[in-house]
């Protein structure tokens, strides 16, 4: 793949660039952003350091996203369940994000990046949805990539609301047509883009904790080591180059001839 600009010649970035197959790229990437906090513990710093360095990891993955033209880049920033932290740690995070939302919004722009959070956003303080609120409207008519970032969120809530949003439209229209699995997809957070092709997860842990969990049921699930602070543009291409091996049979003998897209 060529792309001007992306990387300087003869970088390793541009190695691994010029090996990526333009037309089997994932449409959709979902990442489970982990390991800030051992990334600051390794370097004997408070954990916020480790947010705090994380953000310049979004920064990036959410550029290299976008030249690479996908169309769906889903993060997951703040789970439901980490309002368990101690509530510094979350204020921080919490602080962060706004400083993120304010200071990129004109790049986002830039890239063509519809913004979008997803989770229960209603649940959050008010001057952070008033950032969000901002942010999503700003970009709302970009047109290119997705950047979806899950806050406050859960995949059991997520369909949890799905089916509330579809009952409430049931009692609305009396409609009472059978439910399958296209009806239940329409009404999650993601509904306007398909199901991730790839899940990245950093800092090593084998789990899902709660992500995405009926939109990855045939997701390639790519785990690295790296901690999400040094997971940067290189370390992306790499994931998408180890997506690009992988044989996607989707419960048959052989990979559909299309591969990833
Ligand atoms: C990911 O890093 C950021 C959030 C979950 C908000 P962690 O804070 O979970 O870092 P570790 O897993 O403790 O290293
Ligand atoms: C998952 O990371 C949530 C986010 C990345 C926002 P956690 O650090 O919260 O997950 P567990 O607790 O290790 O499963
Ligand atoms: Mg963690």
């Amino acid at each position: 793949m060529e792309m001007e600009g992306f990387a300087p010649s003869g970088s390793t970035e541009a190695e691994l660039l010029q090996r990526i197959d333009e037309g089997r790229l994932p449409r959709h990437l979902a990442v489970i952003m982990d390991g800030n906090g051992r990334w600051a513990e390794s370097r004997r710093l408070p954990r916020v350091a480790g947010h705090r360095e994380g953000i310049e990891s979004v920064r990036e993955i959410v550029e290299s996203s976008a030249l690479l033209g996908l169309e769906a880049l889903t993060l997951y920033a703040f789970s439901v369940e980490n309002w368990k932290r101690p509530r510094s740690e979350v204020r921080t995070l919490m602080t962060l994000l706004k400083r993120y939302l304010r200071r990129e919004l004109d790049r986002i722009h830039r890239h063509n990046i519809r913004f979008l959070a997803i989770g229960r956003i209603g649940e959050l303080e008010e001057s952070v949805r008033t950032e969000l609120q901002h942010a999503m409207s700003a970009t709302a008519s970009n047109t290119g990539m997705r950047l979806y970032v899950a806050l406050n969120y859960s995949g059991r809530a997520e369909i949890v609301d799905a089916f509330n949003l579809l009952l409430g439209e049931r009692k609305k229209n009396g409609d009472a047509a059978p439910v399958d699995e296209e009806l239940i997809a329409r009404h999650l957070y993601t509904s306007a883009v398909p199901d991730p092709d790839l899940l990245i997860r950093t800092s090593g842990e084998m789990r899902i904790s709660n992500f995405l969990l009926w939109q990855i049921a045939y997701s390639e699930i790519y785990i690295t080591p790296t901690y999400w602070p040094d997971f940067r543009r290189r370390h992306l291409l790499e994931a998408i180059l180890e997506f690009q091996k992988r044989d996607r049979r989707y419960g048959g003998l052989q990979a559909p001839c299309e591969g990833g897209r």
